[in-house]
């Protein structure tokens, strides 16, 4: 595994990505699952940029109080610059894996693109339901990248490109688990949702737009890591650019969305 570097850079990128609307629509789906209530406190673990632990805090209200934990510090200077007209918000740093909060302290807390990151996704699920008080929701979202249909004249190309890209994650396929794992950690399972990403055209401003320039970066940096030619990783941007040309693009990939209660 070889691990995006959450600096500035990243930060920028995200941001980027996450105003797309594909991602606009997914933390829509994602308030309306959690539905947060004015004077709850709610936890987003893995805040990155803010934009929906700023979402929450605005529903929970000066009454309530909305904690964004990350442990890159880039991500929580950009949270922290997002989050400052809101008195009911902070930011900290720490680790999923170790939450250093006190036992039943939110009512809710959720996760978004969080967990596939996390190596001990187990402990990270333990912290999990000891910082919710109980009857307390969370809200988890991942991507399954074994989900993703993306068009390439070249398949076997796209497979290799691909492989190289779930070097990213601790866990590429972690929603497949994720019930099991919920309900081992002591979670009720309430409602499991997909959440697509769905590009049938190209679209720059897109969450495949997106990632079709995260994934070539980091697959033209990591290429000899995981015995890819960064030749081949050309040659895959070129016949995108191809496909684009003759309007022949096609991207789809699921994310899952776990309701679970304490
Ligand atoms: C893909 S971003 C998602 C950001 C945000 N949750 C969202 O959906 O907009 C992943 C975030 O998780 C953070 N992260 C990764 N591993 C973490 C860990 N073990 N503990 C806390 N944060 C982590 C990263 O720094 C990054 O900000």
């Amino acid at each position: 595994m070889s691990q995006l570097t959450f600096d500035e850079a990243a930060a920028r990128s995200l941001e980027a990505i996450y105003l797309s609307p594909d991602v606009v629509a997914q933390r829509a789906r994602v308030i309306d699952l959690l539905a947060p209530r004015a004077g709850e406190q709610i936890l987003d673990i893995g805040v990155g940029p803010g934009l929906l632990a700023h979402d929450i805090a605005r529903l929970v209200g000066p009454a309530g109080r909305m904690v964004g934990l990350d442990n890159a510090p880039a991500m929580v200077a950009a949270a922290e610059r997002r989050l400052a007209d809101l008195p009911q918000a902070s930011v900290r740093q720490g680790d999923a894996g170790g939450l250093d909060l006190p036992d039943e302290a939110f009512d809710a807390a959720v996760a978004t693109q969080v967990y596939e990151y996390v190596p001990d996704i187990k402990q990270a699920l333990v912290e999990l339901h000891r910082v919710l008080r109980p009857g307390g929701r969370a809200l988890i979202l991942d991507t399954d990248w074994r989900s993703l249909v993306w068009h390439a004249s070249d398949p076997a190309r796209m497979d290799r490109v691909l492989a190289c890209w779930d070097g990213h994650l601790a866990d590429p396929h972690l929603p497949a688990k994720l019930g099991p794992l919920l309900r081992q950690a002591g979670f009720e399972v309430r409602r499991v949702e997909i959440v697509p990403m769905l590009s049938p055209r190209w679209q720059s401003v897109s969450y495949a737009g997106g990632m079709m320039r995260t994934i070539h970066d980091y697959a033209r940096t990591n290429a000899d890591r995981f015995g890819l030619d960064a030749d081949e990783v050309v040659a895959w941007r070129r016949d995108q650019d191809e496909l684009i040309a003759r309007d022949e693009f096609f991207f789809s990939v699921n994310r899952y969305a776990f309701l679970a209660t304490r």
